[in-house]
């Protein structure tokens, strides 16, 4: 359930838009924000806000990466999946990912730390094979900075 003051950004929100449902996107980072993904009533709550079908915003959450439906990690990682990337190791990338956190692309490790997430391009193809860490664009990366990487996360560096 959204909170007063989350429904009050979100209405304060579609008043800078000449067409309300412009301020879809942001609406929805920010009912993101309250639990870290979109449950089905949050995803219904935002529909009521817009005058919208609950489906047209479901749509919107199952198209974009950005959004989940189900909880995710306390720190996302998404790993690069287009063609730069694969050529110059996110394949590879990937399954080191994987095997240090112990878990499955797609997936959440036990102590729900980290989601890992295959991603289509992350627009800095120029440094492939790249991966984004919560807010933190990183590339080319390294075998060995990834020990480095996964700690900062969880000092919340890449949160920035
Ligand atoms: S292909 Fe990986 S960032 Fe574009």
């Amino acid at each position: 359930m959204l909170s007063e003051k989350t429904k009050q950004k979100i209405l304060a929100l579609q008043k800078l838009y000449p067409e309300m449902r412009s301020a879809l996107i942001p609406a929805l980072h920010l009912a993101q924000r309250e639990a870290g993904y979109l449950s089905v009533e949050t995803q219904r709550e935002v529909a009521r806000l817009f005058g919208l079908d609950p489906n047209e915003i479901n749509a919107i959450v199952t198209f974009y990466d950005m959004f989940f439906e189900k909880p995710v990690g306390k720190h996302l990682i998404h790993i690069c999946k287009n063609v730069s990337c694969m050529l110059r190791g996110g394949d590879e990338l990937m399954a080191l990912v994987c095997d240090k956190l112990q878990v499955k692309p797609g997936k959440t490790t036990a102590d729900g730390e980290f989601t890992v997430m295959a991603s289509e391009c992350l627009a800095a193809c120029d440094r492939a094979p790249m991966m984004m860490v919560d807010k933190k664009v990183m590339g080319p990366v390294k075998d060995e900075d990834i020990d480095c990487l996964l700690a900062e996360a969880k000092r919340g560096v890449s949160d920035a």
